[in-house]
């Protein structure tokens, strides 16, 4: 075994990150692995509806894979999917020998149904706290099989290793001097972007920093305008977006607009059912069309005890905002959930530096295409997480292919408008109003002239300075815009009012890289 697999670090704590160091450490190495908060804080946490596979006697794999490559509108990769839906079983296996306490019936792991899937595929556990059961059963045995795990510590860059590969430069998330830590290979799993905008299912910690990082260091990134918009959170002026679970409306909730109306029906054969983005769409236009702040799931129709037993934490919630479902509608917007796009890689998690992984939300495998299959998310971490533990103890050194049209960015971007620059608070309404659910091109300009003059004030003159984390907002938010304004097409997540349909030509993916070249600095 080559000396520099033995120690990888792993970087993030959800599903991905913390199931590659569980694997690492029982194939033989010694992980470490850092995290920017505490170990179970994670987008994974907050998963309620569950994670997909075919384990049902009338599913398969192939079902699986044709419902994933439906959902992800043309751009699928059918290799990571095949690899995704093929490989799935064994995960869940996996995680029912970690002690996973998936919910069952009649001694059967108990499947539900979402939206865009053609049968009941979805295990859950908690009934609705399925991220929460995944996250604590993994750290639990992660940290039993002696992973050396830190909390608190940041990802600052990454950095050439002076061979050809990269090592980390970690702090202390109170601060304090960096450290340049030997560890290698490295793995990015530290999820996605959402709360960068003003609208999220996200937790704070999302904020899309090692997309950042890992560009800055020269990695192809790609897919970043595909940011998907998860149709049902809670509404309350000042109260948390708290996820609403797609699962309900797979055990019979319905969305109603405020005049009691099933908006959805007509609009597509599976209403409420339908893929994320179209009903993200539609509920958005209802609530533009109507000038009320949101739409209600109407959940009256499932029996209350199943409804209380099957959404625990959910009916937990409503209670402390006066709201009982099975009486009550439940007010509902949508709100940014899921980075496609990110770090590119191929199907072992190998990226376009050598000794850098990624895998999770991080990582852009083309698994999702446009957009996500729900519950696809929860198993991507496992299956991909599973392919990068293996090249951690057997690395094959390729670079994963390139993306069909790679723009080349600056980090500095020149001179654009003269204008004073928005404030980096200004990010996520400028995501959440410009590069949301509805695009255009003049609102993507804007936004995207705004986060480059952001970057012009705050990122480092010299680069040997580190980015802080509002430079790497202000890139990854530019990341989304850029791309999305570039896609002059609509297409899953991606929707441009000003290009309403998808194009042929557009069958391809966007990837960006650093300018090889830099500018003169104005
Ligand atoms: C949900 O429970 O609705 C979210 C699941 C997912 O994002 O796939």
């Amino acid at each position: 075994m080559p000396s520099a697999a033995r120690r990888p670090l792993i970087i993030g704590s959800g599903i991905a990150g913390l199931y590659v160091a569980l694997r690492a450490r029982e194939l033989g190495l010694r992980p470490t692995l850092v995290t920017k908060s505490r170990l179970e804080e994670s987008a994974t946490r907050y998963a309620q509806g569950g994670i997909a596979a075919a384990i049902g006697p009338d599913d398969s794999p192939a079902r699986h894979l044709d419902d994933t490559l439906r959902a992800g509108a043309g751009l699928v990769d059918r290799a990571a999917a095949r690899q995704l839906t093929s490989d799935a079983p064994a995960r869940i296996a996996d995680l029912v020998r970690y002690g996973v306490p998936f919910d069952t019936v009649d001694g059967q792991i108990a499947l539900g149904r979402e939206g865009a899937h053609s049968t009941a595929r979805i295990l859950h556990a908690g009934g609705d706290a399925t991220g929460l059961q995944i996250e604590e059963a993994l750290k639990r045995r992660a940290l039993d099989a002696g992973v050396d795990a830190r909390e608190r510590t940041v990802l600052r860059a990454l950095r050439p290793d002076g061979k050809d590969g990269v090592v980390a430069v970690l702090s202390h998330a109170d601060g304090g001097e960096s450290e340049v830590m030997d560890e290698r290979p490295v793995v990015l799993a530290t999820g996605g972007a959402g709360s960068l905008y003003r609208q999220s299912s996200n937790p704070s910690i999302s904020t899309g920093e090692g997309v950042a990082i890992a560009f800055r260091a020269g990695a192809l990134v790609s897919d970043m305008e595909f940011i998907q918009f998860h149709p049902t959170a809670f509404y309350r002026e000042g109260a948390p977006h708290f996820l609403i679970t797609e699962a309900m409306r797979g055990e019979g909730a319905v969305l109603r607009n405020d005049a009691g109306e099933r908006f959805l029906v007509g609009q597509h054969r599976d209403a409420e059912l339908a893929p994320r983005d179209v009903v993200a769409r539609a509920i958005d236009r209802e609530i533009h069309r109507s000038g009320h702040p949101c739409v209600y799931l109407d959940a009256t129709a499932i029996p209350r005890d199943r409804l209380f037993a099957r959404f625990p934490s959910i009916t937990t919630f409503l209670a402390a905002y006066g709201l009982d479902p099975s009486r009550d509608p439940i007010p509902v917007t949508p709100v940014a959930h899921y980075m496609v796009g990110g770090v590119t890689t191929d199907l072992e998690g190998r990226t376009t530096l050598r000794h850098l992984y990624a895998c999770g939300e991080a990582a852009a495998t083309g698994v999702h295409g446009a957009n996500r299959l729900a519950s696809n998310s929860l198993l991507e971490g496992l299956v991909f997480g599973e392919h990068v533990a293996r090249q951690l103890v057997h690395p094959v050194p390729r670079a994963p292919p390139d993306p069909g049209r790679v723009v080349e960015i600056p980090l500095r971007p020149g001179a654009g408008r003269s204008d004073p620059p928005p404030e980096v608070e200004a990010v996520p309404d400028l995501l959440w109003e410009e590069v949301g659910i509805v695009r255009t091109a003049d609102g993507l300009r804007d936004a995207l002239s705004g986060f480059e003059a952001i970057l012009r004030e705050l990122e480092p003159a010299r680069s040997d300075e580190l980015a802080g984390p509002e430079a790497n907002a202000a890139l990854t938010a530019a990341f989304i815009a850029r791309s999305a304004l570039a896609r002059t097409e609509s297409r899953g997540a991606h929707y441009r009012s000003d290009w309403p349909k998808s194009r042929t030509e557009w069958v391809k993916h966007i990837g960006l890289r650093l300018e090889s070249k830099p500018r003169a600095r104005p």
